[in-house]
């Protein structure tokens, strides 16, 4: 058996276009939604995340409003600047790109946003509303992941769920939405005893760890919906020159040939992170402007 390969562009590509549609619709009330991108410092990654992040935001229509600070920019600049776009009207959703230089206490300036702008999900209070099954904003990789798990099997319920990995960023929240699918959940981690047997017991795998190709194929249950979270930059020697390729946390060629469905990498996660990152500002616009 080969698994269906779970297509992350095309889910997120149907995605953009019905947001795009309601940007459209809500346009005619006077409302365009507008999302703020920080960025401090010079990382190449989070240059190309941000590039990204503002062109798909104009593409449907909403407004973008992007900050580029100097790597030395001070924590009070930084703090100042949230507040600023804290009571801007025209802004709906805020987002800090992480990582922040070393000097700059991140979870003091997560904790600086207004949790109705906090489009990453990452403010504590957004973390506690998912947990208390309360309306908020949820991190957008996590709600990708579910997406895509609904894509593969449009009903979860009832669903031996695995989580494999514990952050606050990936790991905990989609637990809690898998959770709120009626799934049974598990999450487990590097220390967890056993592993591969605590996988095997997975109907629905999420691997949010960070090891490249981890997660084996013997470790899948057969015809399981397996959802790789990891982006791994890993060596290619077979293209020779120091060339590199981009794996994930699952073995792919092994877990494709067990799985029921599973997602490839790159172009499965990766591509939802933004479509969903518009939907919440799309929501935030919403709740903030009813
Ligand atoms: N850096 C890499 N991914 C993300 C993300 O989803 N949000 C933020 N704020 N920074 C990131």
């Amino acid at each position: 058996m080969s698994a269906t390969i779970i297509d992350g562009k095309a889910v997120a590509a149907d995605l953009r276009s019905r947001l795009a549609g309601e940007v459209e619709s809500i346009a005619g009330t006077g409302l365009t939604p507008g999302l703020a991108v920080v960025l401090v410092g010079e990382d190449a990654a989070s240059q190309v995340y941000v590039r990204n992040k503002a062109k798909q935001t104009r593409e449907i229509g909403m407004a973008s409003f992007e900050h580029r600070l100097s790597a030395d920019t001070p924590e009070t600049d930084l703090l100042a600047l949230v507040a600023r776009l804290n009571a801007d009207d025209a802004v709906d959703g805020i987002l800090v790109q992480l990582p922040l230089p070393d000097h700059i206490d991140a979870q003091k300036v997560i904790a600086a946003i207004d949790p109705d702008k906090d489009v990453d999900g990452f403010h504590p209070v957004n973390a506690g509303r998912l947990a208390t099954g309360l309306p908020g904003l949820v991190p957008c990789t996590p709600l990708g992941c579910v997406m895509l798990a609904k894509s593969a099997q449009a009903d979860l319920s009832g669903m031996e769920a695995v989580v494999v990995g514990r952050s606050n960023i990936v790991g905990k929240p989609v637990a809690q939405l898998l959770l709120a699918e009626n799934c049974t959940v598990t999450i487990a981690h590097s220390r967890s005893r056993d592993l591969p047997a605590i996988c095997r017991r997975a109907d629905l795998l999420v691997a949010a760890v960070g090891r490249p190709e981890m997660v084996r194929g013997d470790w899948i249950r057969p015809g399981a919906i397996v959802i790789d979270v990891g982006i791994n930059r890993v060596p290619n020697p077979d293209a020779g020159g120091g060339k590199t390729r981009l794996v994930g946390d699952v073995a792919f060629a092994e877990a494709r040939a067990v799985a029921g469905a599973i997602t490839p990498v790159p172009g499965g996660v990766g591509p939802m992170t933004i479509a969903c990152l518009l939907q919440n500002t799309l929501t935030a616009a919403r709740q903030r402007r009813g």
